[in-house]
């Protein structure tokens, strides 16, 4: 080997250990003949680069993360026995993956989309995540249309691209996605990075406190960095310049000792009151309003550290909104219910069975006691300890204590819809939301949408769309009218 090579790590070696002669010719029978069986150092190599790529995630394929803390500010021990929420100052490590929704891996993160926030909270009584999203609603609300929602995201059978004519299709034949369809094509639409944006757990929580007393709640994460976005024309331009922007940005940020954060809110809202509220608090399309339940502020997320391996800590990470804690649990909400199985079972078929066992998802603050056993990647970690329950030789044992409050149901079974309270259709918050925008952003968004919704070939999709927005505000309607004619012509 040539002089200018640091030679201080020792031979390189197969993944067995033996020393490795040579990495750059691989062994011929015979000067200029064929390769042989024999060189193991080759087909070891060849069949490992093989096995490099695990499924990529089937919606927010794309992302970054860090680890962070979390810091509680403000006392909430009325409305839950969270631990790591029990007392003003304590802090708790965290890690969250930011990513975008409907490109594959390769895409670029300049798009148009909805951004995810995945954050885990390693607190002692287990991991707690919230998988939310960087919208406080979303485009349905049942979990059964999310595979027929996200096929029109992704490619068309046929085609193998995104087709505006899906997209429209399933929108206009889903009129409660108006709501967030006007939030992504206004200017918050394309956050200009993952720093600037804000962050919501989205759906409805339980919380409970010592008492067993019930409390609904809402999580928001405001950016301290500001809110920054970009333009439709900013966007493209950067996607094709520079396509990992949004993941470079939260890393260098870090690494220049930049780190961002979130003040941490909720809105609480007494169990009591959710029969009465005007608005159906577990229907996800749907906002609480500010003015009916104040957020209130509880704490600080920092980001502060980067993952060594991007393959180890965000591809192989794992985020659940199954993940709860003692003092925190589900609400009905419908598309909160089917994600409480559909992402254990992601990971199990992405990830595999001892996914949780990694050291970015395992527990940091405490540890994982149970007789779930063996399985492909297992790492042995029990030893000689017995693999049931009850046992009488000092295993873990049950509680007794649920994490979370019983929830009164009552009526038949049934394909039921979720259902409507006083002030509920499917555009009243849209309307809001459009008639809250400046005149300025109003254009913005007639501009996007109608440059989308142009592309569509199929006149009676267009005016079923049309009509949607005009059910949220005729103004709204007749605008996007004018300029998709227009577009048209
Ligand atoms: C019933 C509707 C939904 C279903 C069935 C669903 C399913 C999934 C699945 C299978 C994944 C990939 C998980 C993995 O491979 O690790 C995923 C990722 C994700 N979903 Fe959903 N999803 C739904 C709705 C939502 C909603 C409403 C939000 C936000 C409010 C959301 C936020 C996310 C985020 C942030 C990720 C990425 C997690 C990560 O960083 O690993 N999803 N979803």
């Amino acid at each position: 080997m040539s002089e200018q090579f640091d030679n201080t790590a020792g031979p390189l070696t197969t993944e067995s250990g033996a020393p490795i002669s040579n990495n750059n010719q691989s062994e011929a029978a015979g000067v200029g003949g064929p390769l042989l069986i024999q060189d193991q150092v080759l087909l070891e190599k060849l069949a490992h680069f093989n096995r490099e790529r695990i499924p990529e995630r089937v919606v927010h394929a794309r992302g970054a993360g860090a680890y962070g803390t979390f810091t509680v500010t403000a006392d909430v021990t009325k409305y839950t026995k969270a631990h790591f929420l029990s007392q003003v100052g304590k802090e708790t490590e965290t890690f969250l993956r930011f990513s975008t929704v409907a490109d594959s891996l390769g895409g670029a993160d300049a798009r148009r989309d909805p951004r995810g926030w995945a954050l885990k909270f390693y607190t002692e009584e287990g991991n707690y995540d919230l998988v939310g999203n960087n919208t406080p609603v979303f485009f349905i609300r049942d979990a059964i249309k999310f595979p027929d929602f996200i096929h029109t995201q992704k490619r068309d059978p046929y085609t193998g691209s995104q087709e505006a004519d899906n997209v429209w299709d399933f929108w206009s034949l889903s009129p409660e996605s108006v709501h967030q369809v006007t939030w992504l094509f206004g200017d918050r639409g394309i956050p200009a990075s993952y720093r600037h944006m804000d962050g919501f757990g989205s759906h409805t929580y339980q919380w409970v406190n010592e008492a067993g007393e019930q409390f609904w709640v809402k999580y928001h994460f405001k950016t301290d960095q500001g809110i920054k976005n970009l333009t439709q024309d900013e966007a493209n331009k950067l996607a094709g310049e520079d396509p990992d922007s949004h993941q470079r940005d939260l890393r260098e940020s870090i690494e220049r000792g930049e780190f961002p954060s979130w003040t941490v809110q909720v809105q609480i809202m007494p169990a009591a009151e959710a029969p009465s509220y005007r608005y159906n608090p577990f229907d996800l399309t749907k906002v609480w309003l500010n003015e009916d339940y104040p957020r209130i502020t509880i704490g600080k997320l920092e980001l502060n550290r980067n993952p060594d391996n991007i393959f180890a800590e965000v591809e192989q990470s794992i985020f659940s909104p199954a993940h709860f804690v003692p003092g925190i649990g589900p609400s009905p909400d419908k598309m909160l219910q089917g994600r409480l199985f559909a992402y254990g079972d992601a990971h199990r078929y992405r990830v595999g069975i001892n996914a949780d066992h990694l050291p970015v998802n395992r527990p940091h603050a405490t540890e994982a006691r149970n007789g779930n056993r063996d399985g492909l990647g297992y790492d042995g970690r029990h030893g000689r300890q017995k693999n049931y329950e009850p046992n009488s030789f000092g295993g873990p044992h049950e509680t007794g204590q649920p994490l979370w409050a019983p929830v009164h149901v009552n009526g038949p079974t049934g394909e039921w819809e979720t259902p409507a309270h006083s002030e509920d259709d499917d555009f009243v918050q849209a309307g809001k939301l459009y008639r809250l925008m400046s005149e300025d952003e109003q254009d913005r968004l007639i501009a996007n949408l109608s440059g989308f919704l142009a592309k569509v070939t199929r006149e009676d999709i267009v005016q079923r769309a049309i009509a949607n927005f005009a059910k949220a505000d005729e103004n709204y309607g007749k605008r996007l009218a004018v300029a998709v004619a227009e577009l048209r012509k």
